[in-house]
């Protein structure tokens, strides 16, 4: 109860020293400004962050290549692609579909494929996970996702979609940031945190118990792990990595 009351009242802090980023935002100027602003932090952000996850995501991908189609191609759907951060982690030949729902990580997307010659590019589509219709159904080998189910509208529905347009024997991979455990000091913070960093970064909620929809969504195997990232911030450092296969 004295906790629950604590953080209400640093919630109420924290969101009194960021009122002009709330007015902003009632006033509808806020939204447009941040999915513009928005790209170049995730440009800069995502170089560090890849820096201190690097392992986690190289051991992550590491067996991608054993779901490929039976050809030995392998075709991958990434939502929320970003500013193509994970394009590094994709072996050779591999036919990616990239999607996200602002267009403005588009420019950023070319620059990241540049660099990354190794990689075929079949579609970049702007588009919400929830809503994938132009992608047919079980038509890719592998769908990944890193940092979106925080930020998605409906994870349910995500989950649908990715089950929708992965083969049978296809998989999902993830690294996503989680709520932390029930009276952790991350919890606790995050909670305080929460609403401001969801106007700041784009929609981001920490305190989302994203495995919980993972569980639940149908996968006929799951392996998921509960990990802290080396990160800087605390609040943030509560993950869950691993793949689920249709
Ligand atoms: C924190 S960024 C992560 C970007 C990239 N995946 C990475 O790891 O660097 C979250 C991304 O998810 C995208 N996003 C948010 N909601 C989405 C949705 N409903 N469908 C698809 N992408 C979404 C954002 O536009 C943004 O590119």
């Amino acid at each position: 109860m004295e906790a629950t009351c604590l953080v209400v009242l640093l919630r109420l802090c924290v969101q009194i020293l960021c009122l002009p980023a709330y007015l902003l935002w009632y006033l509808g100027i806020w939204d447009p400004l941040c999915k513009k602003l928005f790209p170049y932090c995730m440009a800069v952000a995502s170089l560090i962050y890849n820096k201190l996850v690097y392992e986690k995501k190289k051991e992550m991908f590491s067996n991608l290549k054993d779901f490929s189609s039976p050809t030995g191609a392998l075709t991958l759907l990434e939502i929320g692609t970003g500013p193509g951060t994970n394009f590094q982690f994709y072996p050779v030949g591999c036919k990616i579909i990239c999607t996200d729902v602002n267009p403005n990580f588009q420019k950023f997307i070319d620059k990241s494929l540049a660099k990354n010659p190794h990689l075929q590019v079949e579609r970049c589509l702007v588009a919400p996970a929830e809503d994938l219709h132009q992608v047919p159904a079980a038509s890719v080998d592998v769908v990944v996702s890193t940092l979106v189910l925080c930020s998605v509208k409906s994870q349910e529905q995500v989950m649908k979609e990715i089950l929708r347009v992965l083969r049978p024997g296809g998989a999902y991979f993830f690294l996503e940031h989680v709520a932390g455990a029930p009276s952790s000091w991350s919890l606790f913070w995050q909670q305080i945190y929460d609403p401001i960093w969801k106007c700041l970064f784009d929609g981001c909620t920490m305190t989302r118990e994203t495995w919980k929809n993972l569980e639940k969504a149908g996968f006929s195997e799951l392996k998921l792990r509960h990990i802290y990232a080396p990160l800087i911030l605390n609040f943030i450092k509560p993950h869950i990595t691993g793949y689920a296969v249709k």
